[in-house]
């Protein structure tokens, strides 16, 4: 992959990056952060003071300086100060994100250009931001420089939010009282919402499940759609041929979209580690992985084991974490379950010594892994998800079968169109049992319908990789074409 920078340019852009502060947007950010290092530009990653510390907890306190041309800032979130290592509270950090953040933000645009002045960093040429952090739009305008939102999820979960603004006009939000959660509201057909006719409401982002109708999340998501009208791009970390009819209603609307993705698979594509060293050094995760998985893997045969991971938000109440354990104890299948440390209250309590016993030569338990090498390893057979984007993507690019558990916000659009477009999910009954799962799971790994779905994710992974090929690829080369045409137009 080319260097795009002129290298008439006295000094190197700068693309100051400032993800969402949650894993599952910190993580795009930094891949596609490190994509634009290698095409010359000087990255400032902003990420939270609270998330910082947990990432030189994880990665170790020397990683983050490796590289001169790639650093690392912080800026408060405004929530009240923590050693927790868990994960947020996510209408919290929305709020306080929106309420607190543009002057800090201001205040670091300000320092990285003053010491630009005495050539410590070059001028902050561009801002890449996470659709959710729209404080940003401001503090461009005022340098009159670019300034790019990026929407980590999927083109089919934005054109949901996009919607909210008429489920509030057309009086379907707020729910008259919480009864309509299960009496049926929540099955109703949706058929005014193109490319997605047919829809049922509990599939579309789950936000709306609620009875305020000053609800945080709700409005949070209708202002920051608005906002997104006055960025200079909007980019999707998807790609064309997955996503084509919602991506060409979105552009009737968002004339300046770029699909840049999957941007593991552009990182993997470009030998971006291979050529940047040191930059290969540096992760993401603010979680430290569990050793011995992959090894534990390689002792298992081809195509049989279930990976069971649900993210890094995803919240179990006991019951359901007791009915998945015994769910996969009584399909027999080997399985790799990742139970994240605060996924549940007292997890370890939950987990008994019954069930240990019971799967001890079939089941490995971990607190968080490698998740990308683990779904690309050969054992692998199915995955159980929450349909986050990031897993989503990840596991089409692995040519990977889902069953799909969504949790919430975009999650259960993802996994209507896994289902009803994609071919590559089956639906778990959300309040379903040990037998439900079980049922499910015998399906995905034994099943005509799971052997179909593999068929089809494996053609996924094809079109995965041609979209992230070079030269030709579609969001090859629409990353060189948002760089070209929008972040190398600073004045
Ligand atoms: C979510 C989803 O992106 C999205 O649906 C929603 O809008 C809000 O954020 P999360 O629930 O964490 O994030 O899920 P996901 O998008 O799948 O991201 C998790 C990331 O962490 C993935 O990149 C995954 O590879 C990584 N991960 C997860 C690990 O590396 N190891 C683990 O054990 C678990």
């Amino acid at each position: 992959m080319a260097s795009l920078i002129d290298t008439q340019r006295p000094r190197r852009p700068h693309a100051v990056c400032v993800p969402y502060p949650a894993q599952g947007h910190i993580n795009p950010m930094f891949q596609l952060a490190k994509l634009l290092h290698h095409k010359g530009f000087h990255i400032t990653f902003v990420n939270t003071e609270f998330n910082q510390r947990r990432l030189l907890k994880s990665q170790g306190p020397d990683s983050l300086n490796a590289v001169p041309t790639f650093r690392f800032e912080t800026i408060p979130d405004g929530l009240p100060p923590s050693d927790s290592d868990a994960t947020q509270d996510i209408p919290s950090l929305c709020d306080s994100t929106r309420r607190t953040c543009s002057a800090p933000f201001q205040e670091l645009l300000t320092r990285l250009n003053n010491s630009a002045l005495s050539n410590v960093n070059p001028p902050v040429t561009c801002i890449v931001s996470d659709w959710s952090m729209g404080f940003t739009l401001k503090a461009s305008k005022q340098l009159n420089i670019p300034n790019v939102l990026f929407f980590t999820a999927s083109a089919c979960g934005f054109m949901g939010y996009v919607h909210y603004r008429h489920l509030v006009e057309k009086c379907i939000f707020p729910l008259k009282d919480l009864s309509y959660l299960t009496n049926g509201y929540m099955d109703s057909v949706i058929d005014w919402i193109p490319v997605m006719e047919g829809i049922q409401l509990k599939y579309l982002p789950s936000f709306i499940r609620s009875t305020d109708r000053d609800d945080i999340m709700v409005n949070f998501v209708i202002t920051e759609i608005e906002n997104t009208h006055n960025a200079s791009a909007l980019i999707f970390n998807t790609f064309d041929d997955l996503e084509p009819e919602v991506l060409k209603e979105l552009s009737s609307i968002y004339p300046n979209i770029f699909t840049i993705g999957p941007l593991n698979q552009l990182v993997l594509n470009n030998e971006v580690s291979a050529h940047d060293s040191a930059l290969s050094l540096i992760g993401s995760n603010l979680w430290r992985e569990q050793p011995g998985c992959l090894e534990w893997l390689d002792s298992k045969e081809q195509n049989s084991v279930v990976y069971v991971n649900f993210g890094s938000i995803t919240a179990l109440t006991e019951n359901q974490l007791v009915e998945f354990a015994w769910g996969l104890a009584n399909s027999k299948r080997p399985f790799l379950w990742v139970i994240r440390p605060d996924i549940v209250n007292e997890a370890t309590a939950v987990i008994t010594q019954e069930f240990v016993e019971e799967t001890k030569d079939r089941g490995m338990l971990a607190s968080w892994c490698p998740q990308e090498q683990i779904l690309s390893h050969p054992a692998v057979g199915g995955f159980l998800t929450h349909c986050g984007w990031n897993s989503t993507v990840e596991s089409l690019c692995s040519g990977v079968a889902m069953l799909c558990w969504p949790f919430f916000a975009e999650q259960q659009t993802n996994c209507w169109f896994c289902q009803t477009k994609w071919g590559v999910g089956i639906e778990v009954n959300p309040r379903g049992d040990r037998v439900e799962i079980e049922k499910r799971v015998r399906e995905l790994m034994e099943g005509e319908s799971g052997k179909l779905m593999k068929e089809k994710a494996l053609e996924w992974k094809l079109l995965a990789e041609k979209a992230a090929a070079g030269p030709n690829g579609s969001s090859y080369v629409n990353l060189d074409n948002l760089i070209n045409d929008v972040l190398l137009t600073y004045p």
